[in-house]
């Protein structure tokens, strides 16, 4: 199979605890992704409406083991590691999370060398920590239900105390850096001030917007409006090529951009030192459909998938043969890189005949005479498709095109008529 030769910008290393990644594994304690996920999406589920019972199901959870899971979240939304701490200055901050009267807390330590979460409070540190104190049950409520059901009644902040900010008569007192962090964490309880997904990208490394493509204004236009939304998205290639540890820069992105979402990758290569909560990459080649299908079976339904793959047409128009079934009723299907097609070397695509078929945007022509399937009056104009009746919108922009999936059968009276008039003439 060919395979794509490695970029000339790779995504930068990934670094844990960096801005965009995930939270240091160890806030999990033993719990494995696998078991995080699972929980988040039980949590998903208690928290969807006002009248879930989120006690309940926190209570069959295990309370430690759902506060492990909240804190690690709050981290990697806070993304605290570009607060832009300096040596000397790290601070500690304690989210203290209450449930049926017990407190547990967690300290969260921000130093330059990046963030350390450990159980407890941490005695002796100087400054103290602030304590952000909160019940469990709203703060899975503010993470994982729906936004207009975010609340903080509960929450209070214990500040350390007003001599670290009180101005002294000969000097000036810069607010302190803890404001900066508990600012941050207060943001994602409050569920404000989400990045947009071009500060993402580059935030989180991905050449989704760059020098190579400028993809993100068209995802923030059909992805804004399911941000809140909770989602089961899959992106094909997940970036870094060999290198177990490196890639999966987009895949945080679309973490960090939809809260409530689970995030799946795939890739030919082994990806799975990059699990984390919310987060599951599994290994399948995009060229072996039932590869494919045996993940969608497992995973689907799909709100979104994203192919960004191989890049080679007829993998990428194979893929969409068999992931496009499993796409929800109202999804979006995404293709990346479409000028590939058109280029032979690396990808065996073809310029000579720019409508053929067997190249991804010669297929995606085919798809859009399938928007009009009800129009052709001569029989036999066209062979019908099966997406025929399932596409109701093809958005192309440069080198990226939304196939946007829905209930294509309305009719058409007038071709209709003019079908009846042209029988009656013969
Ligand atoms: C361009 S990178 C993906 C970058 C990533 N989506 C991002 O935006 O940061 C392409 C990835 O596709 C993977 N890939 C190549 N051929 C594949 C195939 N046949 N099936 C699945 N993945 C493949 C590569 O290993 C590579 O990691």
């Amino acid at each position: 199979m060919a395979r794509r030769a490695r970029p000339a910008l790779d995504p930068p290393r990934f670094e844990r605890g960096s801005s965009c990644g995930p939270a240091p594994g160890d806030s999990l304690g033993a719990m494995l992704a696998t078991e995080a996920t699972d929980l988040i999406r039980d949590l998903l589920a208690a928290t969807a409406s006002a009248d879930g019972d989120v006690t309940a199901a926190i209570d069959g959870l295990g309370v430690e083991r759902t506060a492990r899971v909240l804190v690690e979240e709050v981290v990697f939304r806070a993304r605290l590691g570009d607060t832009g701490v300096r040596a000397g200055e790290a601070v500690s901050v304690v989210l203290a999370l209450a449930h049926r009267g017990r407190e547990l807390a967690t300290t969260v330590c921000v130093g330059p060398g990046g963030i350390e979460v450990r159980d407890g409070h941490t005695p002796g540190t100087a400054p103290p920590p602030a304590v952000i104190a909160q019940d469990l049950v709203e703060v899975a409520r503010a993470l994982y239900g729906p936004r207009e059901l975010v609340t903080a009644a509960t929450r209070a902040i214990r500040w350390p105390g007003h001599r670290f900010v009180v101005p002294s008569p000969d000097r000036e007192v810069p607010p302190p850096f803890y404001y900066w962090v508990v600012q941050r964490v207060v943001q994602v309880l409050d569920r404000r001030g989400a990045a947009d997904l071009g500060e993402l990208a580059v935030r989180c490394g991905t050449d989704k917007w760059g020098a190579l493509h400028q993809y993100t204004p068209h995802y923030e236009r059909h992805f804004a409006p399911l941000r809140e939304h909770r989602l089961t998205i899959l992106e094909i290639g997940i970036g870094g090529y060999e290198d177990p540890r490196r890639g999966g820069t987009s895949l945080h992105m679309w973490k960090h951009f939809f809260p409530r979402a689970l995030v799946h990758g795939i890739d030919i290569a082994d990806k799975s030192p990059l699990d984390g909560p919310r987060l599951s990459t599994t290994v399948a080649d995009q060229s072996k459909p039932e590869e494919l299908l045996e993940f969608a079976e497992r995973h689907g339904p799909f709100d979104i998938v994203i192919d960004d793959g191989s890049h080679v047409s007829s993998h990428v128009i194979s893929t969409f043969h068999t992931l496009f079934p499993h796409l929800r009723p109202t999804g979006l299907y995404v293709i990346e890189d479409l000028h590939t097609a058109y280029w032979p070397e690396v990808f065996h695509g073809d310029d000579t005949d720019l409508g053929d078929p067997r190249f991804t945007v010669g297929f995606l022509k085919t798809l859009v005479d399938g928007l009009h399937h009800e129009e052709f009056l001569r029989p036999g104009a066209r062979a019908p498709l099966p997406t025929d009746t399932q596409v109701i919108g093809l958005h192309l922009y440069p080198n990226v095109a939304v196939v946007e999936k829905g209930s294509n059968a309305a009719g058409s009276p007038v071709a209709d008529m003019l079908r009846a008039a042209r029988a009656t003439r013969s």
